[in-house]
């Protein structure tokens, strides 16, 4: 059985148009007041029409191979986390396979909204804890702009497309490792936050096919109190499990999709806000693929060193809910 398992190199990728809240107050009713005060975003990412989820999963990719010193081909397992796949079947991982050339890996997707890239990997360590895989890849990838009612000013001004991917192996003498995960889920709260239609409970048809359906929906004010508590819990969780106290943290790294949620996480987790990763202000809410642009972020930008703890902590539809605590 592996020792541990470590991250041996993070990617991420943001498509390059930019659409700010001035641009969002042209065809909605809203202003860039409302949305950073209520929010935090000032501007998020929107995809080429040509631009895929497995694009973009895929260019993060490449990218942490880079770091991690690996090539595709030594990959033996890709899992990608997305509420926004590139069709229903196959997996988006399986485009992100070919793409790659990772011909040797086993590829399938989870769906666990914005706690999937940390569900992935708690998924990953496992297996490659059990010895069965040596390398990994874990993705978190969103068009989220293809699924968005762009008429619904509530739900349209939050989302934002982007993609975080991290090389995952067993760790070797000296190296940082994955110290605890926990992951959750309350499907008594599948109302609160989902894409009604497009799957088997309403097909989208001829009839219906202008009623947006197959789009976000969310009862926003019920989904914030459940996310202070799920991530409050779950993140306590892993520094207890990882036998840390919040003075031990060196940073945060809490999913991206309001601010006034985050500075309520570190005020409850009594960790001062320099330590909380944030840069929701940029790409506003990517959902599995916020956690994983932010790790990518922080690393690149050396938030955190050799030895450093983190904990990354994450809420999403389902209601689903994760936390990872992180020697570096
Ligand atoms: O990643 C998955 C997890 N999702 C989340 O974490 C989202 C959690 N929820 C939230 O972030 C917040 O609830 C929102 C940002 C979605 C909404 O903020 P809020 O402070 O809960 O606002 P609200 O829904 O209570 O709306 C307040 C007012 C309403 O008007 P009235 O009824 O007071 O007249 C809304 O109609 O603001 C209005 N409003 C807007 N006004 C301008 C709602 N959206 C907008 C808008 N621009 N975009």
């Amino acid at each position: 059985m592996a020792q541990g398992v470590t991250i041996a190199g993070t990617g991420s990728y943001l498509p390059e148009k930019i659409l700010t809240n001035d641009d969002l107050s042209k065809f909605v009713e809203t202003s860039d007041e409302w949305i950073v005060s209520r929010t935090g975003i000032k501007e998020r990412r929107i995809a080429d029409e040509e631009e895929s989820t497995s694009h973009l999963g895929s260019k993060a990719a490449q990218k942490a191979l880079q770091q991690a010193g690996m090539a595709a081909e030594d990959l033996d397992l890709i899992i990608v986390a997305t509420i926004t796949p590139d069709t229903l079947t196959p997996a988006t991982a399986c485009y992100v396979q070919q793409q790659l050339g990772a011909t040797k890996a086993v590829a399938f997707d989870i769906s666990a909204a914005c706690s999937g890239f940390l569900y992935a990997m708690k998924i990953a360590k496992r297996m490659i804890e059990s010895d069965a895989f040596k390398n990994a890849l874990i993705i978190g990838a969103e068009k989220l702009s293809a699924f968005v009612n762009w008429e619904d000013r509530t739900t349209c001004i939050l989302f934002g497309d982007g993609a975080g991917a991290a090389v995952l192996r067993a760790s070797e003498q000296g190296e940082g490792r994955i110290l605890a995960t926990d992951i959750g889920t309350d499907g008594k709260q599948t109302h609160l936050l989902n894409i009604p239609g497009g799957g088997s409970a309403c097909p989208i048809t001829m009839d219906n096919a202008g009623e947006g359906l197959a789009t976000l929906a969310m009862l926003g004010k019920e989904v914030f109190k459940h996310a202070v508590t799920r991530m409050k819990n779950s993140a306590n969780l892993v520094i207890e499990r990882a036998g840390l106290q919040p003075d031990d943290i060196a940073v945060v790294i809490p999913h991206q999709a309001n601010l006034r949620i985050i500075d309520a996480i570190a005020s409850r987790l009594a960790v001062p806000n320099d330590r909380v990763f944030v840069n929701l202000h940029k790409y506003g809410n990517t959902s599995a693929a916020a956690i994983a642009i932010a790790l990518d972020e922080a690393n690149r930008e050396g938030k955190m060193k050799r030895g450093d703890k983190i904990v990354m902590v994450a809420f999403g539809a389902g209601l689903t809910w994760a936390a990872a605590a992180i020697e570096w």
